[in-house]
Order: structure tokens, then C-alpha cells, then sequence
């Protein structure tokens, strides 16, 4: 059955984790749904893991669009929410009604996710006003790396832990459906999961959010680039994966691939025909 903003609130309603995972891509999709991952999210992370940039930033939404509609082909049951890219929404209420609504219609989407807190409120308000399912996301937000000046933990201190439970709040009140909360004291995310009434998803926030988010390279050792703290490596793919790359080499060069079970026969007949 299709997850949906519903099976969700109402997994947090009952004390069920929800579990959430990156895909840029219809097999992998179709993998972590067929694994009974809850929701999948259609990272703006793909500018690091699958397009090679050293940040989010550069992300386009065309970029959204194309794995977004590739992954809603693979994902049957799970909920799948494609995050809003740099510059698409923080411009105008307008930019962010008319970039999120081209993610449902041409990118497949379910919901869309974007950063900020109370500056974003008019955004998520019109969004959600359109009809749309608007996730939040709060506390280390990626698209904001050059104004933290790196991955920095956030709300550490007094005031700044104050603002992300200040953000929380605003941007439930605004009508976000779930909020994503990124790189913060554990014991933060905690009293948000306790003060708000929809959905936390945590990722590098401890173990009492209403959820859990992974980029799956990071989960299955296939990106080495940079390994926050907070990832667990479940499998060391990359290893796998260049062991056997490397046996494909050395088998061409060898001649052991491909073999006879690989090849295709012609009747002798009409082989003569043709010499
Ligand atoms: O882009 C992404 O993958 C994310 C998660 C890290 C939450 O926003």
C-alpha cells in the first residue's frame, strides 16, 4: 500500500519509526521499496554522490526533475519526497508555488522538502496552500554551508538551539507535514520531537526523532569522498563493486570474458553462405 502524509502522522501517532533513505535512480528505488523503506527522498545530496560537486549549490531543478520522476517509476509503496534545489524557492513565494508544483507534475513526487524555518514560512504556507505536501527541514541545512562557513553543527548554544525549536514550531504552524532535522544535539531534536506534533526525521540527531534519513552511498560504503560521524556503513559495496570491476579488467585482457555460455551461435549453413 502507497504510503502517504496520513500513514505517516499516523506511524508517529502510534510510536512506529519511520524509516527514510536517499535514491536518485529507478533500481535503487525499486531495491529500498521492495525492502519496505517508508519513504524515499530524492536528495538534492545527488549534486555530491551522483553529479560529483562539492555541494549542493549548484543543483538544478532540472536536475530534481529527471531522478525524481526516475525514482517515483521504481518506488510502488513508498512516499517519495524530492527536495526543492538552491535559488528555486528562497527568491519569491511565487518561484517556490510554481518550482514545487514542476516537481509534482513533472518529477512524480509526493511531497517536496525544503530548508529553512520561520523566513520560509510565507513559502511552505503557499506551497501546502497549492495542494502540495511540504516537508521542512531544520538545523544543518546544506544549501546554507557558505553562510555557516562549512558542516558545522547547529544549535549548540542558548539562542541558536532556541531558533531551531522556534523554526520547528513556525513552520508546522505554516503546514509542513514532517520536518527533517540535520546535525544537531540529539537532546535538541528530542524536545522538538516532543513539542511538535507532526513527524521528525533525523539525521545526524540521535535516536529519538520519529524517524531516521541516510544517503544510501553513505549507508552502503560507496562514497568516500567525506563520512560524517553520524553515518552507520552497512555493507562495503565500494569494495565489491571495484573487486569485481577490477576482475572484468583483468578478465578481458585474459581472454576469460566473454566465454561460450556469453556468446551467440549461426548455423553453420549460413555461415558458409556469408565467407
Ligand atoms: O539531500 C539530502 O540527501 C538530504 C538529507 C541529507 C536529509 O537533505
Amino acid at each position: 500500500m502507497k504510503n502517504t502524509v496520513l500513514t505517516l502522522q499516523k506511524m508517529k501517532e502510534e510510536g512506529k519509526k519511520i524509516s527514510m533513505l536517499t535514491a536518485y535512480d529507478y533500481s535503487t528505488a525499486k531495491l529500498e521499496d521492495q525492502a519496505g523503506v517508508n519513504c524515499i527522498l530524492v536528495g538534492d545530496s545527488l549534486g555530491n554522490v551522483i553529479l560529483g560537486y562539492e555541494d549542493t549549490i549548484s543543483v538544478t531543478m532540472e536536475d530534481m526533475i529527471h531522478h525524481g520522476a526516475a525514482v517515483a517509476r521504481g518506488a510502488k509503496d513508498a512516499f517519495v519526497l524530492v527536495d526543492m534545489p538552491f535559488m528555486s524557492y528562497q527568491t519569491s513565494v511565487y518561484d517556490a508555488v510554481v518550482n514545487a508544483g514542476r516537481l509534482m507534475k513533472e518529477g512524480h513526487a509526493d511531497g517536496v522538502k525544503l530548508e529553512g524555518g520561520v523566513s520560509i514560512c510565507p513559502q511552505i504556507k503557499a506551497i501546502v496552500e497549492a495542494g502540495i505536501p511540504v516537508c521542512a527541514h531544520l538545523g544543518l541545512t546544506p544549501q546554507s554551508i557558505k553562510a555557516f562557513g562549512g558542516f558545522k553543527v547547529q544549535g549548540k548554544s542558548e539562542e541558536a538551539a532556541k531558533q531551531i525549536i522556534e523554526d520547528a514550531l513556525a513552520v508546522q504552524e505554516a503546514g509542513a507535514f514532517m520536518i527533517v532535522l540535520e546535525g544537531i544535539p540529539s537532546a535538541v531534536a528530542d524536545l522538538i520531537t516532543e513539542k511538535v506534533e507532526v513527524p521528525t526525521i533525523g539525521i545526524g540527531a540521535g535516536k529519538g526523532t520519529d524517524g531516521q534519513v541516510l544517503v544510501y552511498q553513505d549507508l552502503l560504503g560507496m562514497f568516500s569522498d567525506f563520512t560524517p560521524k553520524f553515518v552507520k556503513r552497512y555493507a562495503d559495496l565500494g569494495q565489491i563493486m571495484t573487486k569485481a570491476f577490477q576482475q572484468y579488467f583483468e578478465e578481458i585482457q585474459s581472454g576469460a570474458f566473454p566465454a561460450k555460455e556469453n556468446e551467440y551461435s549461426i548455423d553453420a549453413e549460413v555461415l558458409k553462405k556469408i565467407q
